[in-house]
This record gives structure tokens, C-alpha cells and sequence, in this order.
């Protein structure tokens, strides 16, 4: 049994993804869905894991080391809600990740949301090192979002000029990678990191919600924490804290003064 507990804002019971997962799995997707109507900016949210040292990857250097099973049920469902996946390179690489593909168990939220039936990728990368056939063999499209510094124009060669965003100067600035975005119809914009990625975005002040998750783990070493680099402040208000095997899952919306 993997009870769904939410603690705040009310508590109850969501469901159980092992007696009713389809049931469980809907419910999540109440609880994380955008707001509507999604602002014409678009809206960014992230989704992170740590343990709880603090620690974004464990000692696999990989995310799956502090994770646990139901965060990836809520990594998918975030994705199933997602019009676009936002993502650095380094996690692209090191996570080998592939575009995504149509669930069923969001056909027909997304189909009444007119999203197209699986989240499109959007890889940030000056170096444009993406040895992966795999993130741009699925249905959902891809693009590469890079900065003017880079060379773009063996980036247009590489990966298709149709495919290739350019979104700041010495590096992407995740603000106006957002807009690009956004200007394409992808507004429910889902960053799934990594660290170097996420630490702009927060400094950029352009994230409107952060999902957390944390699993019950310690694992000391090195990893990173979730985001890093630029210095930023946001201040974020709790939306929501659910509760599975000792995991906690929260849902934090950043505070507009
Ligand atoms: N716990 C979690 O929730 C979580 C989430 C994601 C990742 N991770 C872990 O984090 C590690 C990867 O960390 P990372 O910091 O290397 O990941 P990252 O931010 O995904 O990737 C860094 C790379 O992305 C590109 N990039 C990022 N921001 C950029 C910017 N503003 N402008 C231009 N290019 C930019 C660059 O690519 P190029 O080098 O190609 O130019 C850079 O080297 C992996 O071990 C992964 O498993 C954990």
C-alpha cells in the first residue's frame, strides 16, 4: 500500500497507487494543475528531488540515488501536464534523457487543454553535445535553446535551423528562453533542472512555483544541491504538502510583491 497523504493545505487522504492508481494518479493532476487560464508569459514551474541533506543526486551522481517511487509517479504526472519540458544539457546528458510520449492516463486532459498529446523537449546548451538520437526520435518536438556566444550556426547545422532558439548573449538567459517559449504556444513550461540551469532561473526571478520533493535519505558526499551559481532571493508560500512512505512532496508558489 502507498498512501497519498495530504498534510497542508487540508488534510486527507489522496488515494493509493497500489489499490487505485489511475484514481491517485487523477488526483495528483488536479493538485498540480496550472492555473487556467495560464498567463500569456507562460508559467514556470520546477520540479526537483533532494534528500534530505540537501543533496540533488546521490552517489550514483544521478537524480534515481535520491529518489524514491513516488516522486517518479509525480515527476510523470508533472510532465503529463507540461507543454514543454525545460532542461540544461548536463542533465539531458547524464540522465539520457528522450523526448517524451503521449500517456494515456492525460489523453483527455490534454486533448480538452488543446496541448498536443506529449510535452515537447527544450534542451539549453552552448556546446550543443547532445549524443542522444533519442531527443528527437519521439512524437513531441524538440528544440535547442542556446545563447549568442555559442557557435549557432554549427547548432542550426547540427540540429535543423528550424529547431534552434537563441535566448541571451554570453549565456541563456532563462527569462527570455521563457518568452521564447511562451511566444510558441508553450506556456505551462516545466524545468526539470539541472543545478546549473535552475540557479538563473531563480536568480532571473522568472519561476513561479517550485515542486520539491524530498526523499527520507541522507547521502552526505558531494552532490549538488538543486540549483547553484547566480545568487537570487524568492520567497515562496507553501500551495500544498502531500505525504507517501515518509517521503514528502511540496508544492511552493513563489511571492509577487
Ligand atoms: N535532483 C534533481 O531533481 C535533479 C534534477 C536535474 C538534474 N539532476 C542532476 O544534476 C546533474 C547535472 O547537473 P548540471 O548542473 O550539470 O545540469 P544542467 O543545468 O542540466 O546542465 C548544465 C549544462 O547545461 C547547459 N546550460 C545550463 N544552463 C545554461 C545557461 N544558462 N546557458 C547556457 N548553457 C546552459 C550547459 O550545457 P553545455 O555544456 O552543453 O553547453 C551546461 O554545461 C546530473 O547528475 C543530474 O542527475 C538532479
Amino acid at each position: 500500500m502507498t498512501q497519498l497523504n495530504l498534510l497542508l493545505p487540508d488534510a486527507r487522504v489522496v488515494g493509493d497507487l497500489e489499490e487505485g492508481r489511475d484514481a491517485t494518479v487523477q488526483a495528483l493532476a488536479d493538485l498540480y494543475a496550472y492555473p487556467s487560464p495560464v498567463p500569456a508569459q507562460g508559467w514556470v514551474r520546477a520540479n526537483v528531488v533532494s534528500s534530505l541533506d540537501g543533496a540533488a543526486t546521490g552517489p550514483s551522481g544521478r537524480s534515481a540515488s535520491v529518489s524514491n517511487p513516488t516522486d517518479r509517479v509525480v515527476f510523470s504526472v508533472m510532465r503529463g501536464l507540461a507543454d514543454v519540458i525545460l532542461v540544461g544539457a548536463g542533465t539531458a546528458r547524464a540522465e539520457r534523457y528522450r523526448s517524451a510520449s503521449p500517456k494515456r492516463e492525460f489523453a483527455e486532459r490534454r486533448a480538452a487543454s488543446d496541448q498536443l498529446p506529449a510535452p515537447a523537449l527544450a534542451v539549453v546548451t552552448r556546446s550543443g553535445h547532445l549524443p542522444l538520437p533519442s531527443l528527437f526520435a519521439g512524437p513531441a518536438p524538440t528544440c535547442i535553446i542556446t545563447s549568442a556566444s555559442a557557435n549557432v550556426s554549427a547548432l542550426r547545422n547540427k540540429f535543423g535551423s528550424e529547431r534552434v532558439l537563441v535566448a541571451g548573449d554570453e549565456v541563456v538567459e532563462p527569462g527570455l528562453a521563457v518568452l521564447q517559449l511562451a511566444a510558441l504556444g508553450l506556456r505551462r513550461i516545466l524545468t526539470e533542472g539541472g543545478p546549473t540551469l535552475l540557479g538563473p532561473t531563480v536568480a532571473s526571478g522568472r519561476l513561479d512555483e517550485l515542486c520539491l520533493s524530498w526523499s527520507p535519505l541522507m547521502v552526505a558526499g558531494t552532490g549538488p544541491r538543486v540549483a547553484h551559481g547566480l545568487d537570487g532571493q524568492l520567497r515562496l508560500r507553501p500551495g500544498h504538502l502531500l505525504e507517501a512512505d515518509g517521503a514528502l512532496f511540496g508544492r511552493w508558489l513563489v511571492q509577487r510583491s
